[in-house]
């Protein structure tokens, strides 16, 4: 591959968050070729490789991470370290959804081998690239040190949006192989856990899936959390966690899976000492939508509040620019794997401040 060709990605996993944006936007994108794609359903990749012009269809990552046409892969499978791990050996650029593990124990050698290895590895915290939360985090340096920081992520329906999209799903998947495969993973969490918290796996899970985006975007606005001060359980999947900064900012995060919801309920919002600053985020399956940013502030001797919008755009294709230009310049991706570790260890924290709750 040279500068001006395409990028020529291998996207292993292609269920819903690789139809609903990761293959339309490489699709579209110049900087890049949809090189190969593999998934356990032979169906799915029939369809979606004579809708996308795809050659190289694999049941098995590995057949794809030997495949020359292959230079850089997004993986989107349930389980993310074996595949990390074989695609930065295969000297492969890598694009990892989030989580990049289910435990930080896996996630650190892949920071490691990321680190030995010439090529680009990054996670995908799309949020960070967000043109609205990007715009929230330029204006925070005008409040000055904050009093308080607040991350609420109790999401909403996710059944609605990914109908506004085509979807193909396949009915030729082994449920014994998913099965095992889900079992292996529960195994590392129980071991992660220990048997003084072994309750808490639904809670570590929607502290990963959904809550990795929040302890992504403090980190990315305010650095990473040094304590875990207090965290309690309200419900199997519902955490609220007060952490402590270097500097003695508080932070209170609050994630709950399951709300119904018809709006998008996930923001931060930074306390100042005369203003307040609050980034709210959309549905991450609407395309074309940025975060919004609420400021209120004083306006004279009265109080104002103003809101300021992202440009309209999709974070997870800029998400791929950025890849890109990575990929192109050698520059050191803005959302690497050891954050995707430093946000693991941070929930493991979390986790094991909550009060002991056995099997
Ligand atoms: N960034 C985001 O906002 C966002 C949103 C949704 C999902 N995700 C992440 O994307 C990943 C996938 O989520 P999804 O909703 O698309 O799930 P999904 O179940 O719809 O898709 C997963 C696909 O991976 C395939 N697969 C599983 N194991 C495989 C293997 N070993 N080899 C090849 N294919 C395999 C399955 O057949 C399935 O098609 C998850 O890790 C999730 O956390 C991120």
């Amino acid at each position: 591959m040279t500068a001006a060709q395409p990028i020529g990605v291998g996207v292993i996993g292609c269920g819903e968050i690789a139809q609903l944006m990761h293959l339309p936007i490489l699709h579209e994108l110049p900087a890049f070729r949809i090189a190969a794609l593999c998934d356990l359903s032979a169906e799915v990749m029939a369809d979606l490789g004579a809708r996308y012009g795809v050659a190289g269809l694999y049941r098995d990552y590995r057949a794809l991470l030997a495949d020359p046409a292959v230079d850089a892969v997004v993986i989107c499978t349930f389980d993310h370290a074996p595949v990390v791990e074989a695609a930065l050996k295969a000297g492969k650029h890598v694009l990892v959804e989030k989580p990049l593990g289910f435990t930080a124990a896996e996630a650190r050698p892949l920071v490691a081998l990321a680190a030995a290895t010439p090529v680009v590895a990054m996670v995908g915290y799309m949020k960070h690239y967000d043109t609205g939360y990007r715009l929230g985090v330029e204006r925070l340096a005008a409040l000055g040190r904050p009093k308080m920081i607040h991350v609420h992520d109790f999401a909403g329906r996710f059944d609605r949006y990914p109908a506004l999209y085509t979807q193909i799903r396949g009915g030729d998947v082994d449920p014994a192989r998913l099965a095992a495969g889900r079992a292996e993973v529960e195994a590392r969490v129980k071991a992660m856990l220990g048997p003084a918290h072994a309750a808490y796996h639904d809670l570590h899970m929607t502290l990963l899936m959904l809550g990795s985006h929040d302890l992504a975007v403090l980190r990315g606005a305010f650095g990473t959390p040094e304590t875990v001060h207090y965290a309690a359980a309200p419900g199997p999947t519902h955490v609220m966690a007060l952490l402590g900064f270097p500097d003695g900012v508080p932070a209170l995060v609050e994630i709950a899976f399951g709300a119904q919801y018809e709006w998008w309920d996930e923001w931060i919002a930074v306390h100042g000492e005369r203003a307040e600053l609050r980034i709210e985020f959309q549905n991450p399956y609407v395309r074309n939508t940025a975060a919004t940013v609420r400021i209120k502030e004083a306006a004279g001797e009265g109080p104002s509040e103003r809101t300021l919008f992202g440009a309209p755009d999709t974070a997870f294709r800029r998400q791929w620019q950025h890849f890109a230009h990575c990929v192109a310049t050698g520059a050191a991706p803005e959302t690497p794997l050891a954050g995707g570790l430093a946000d693991l260890e941070l929930a493991e924290a979390i986790l094991h401040a909550l009060p002991e709750r056995r099997a």
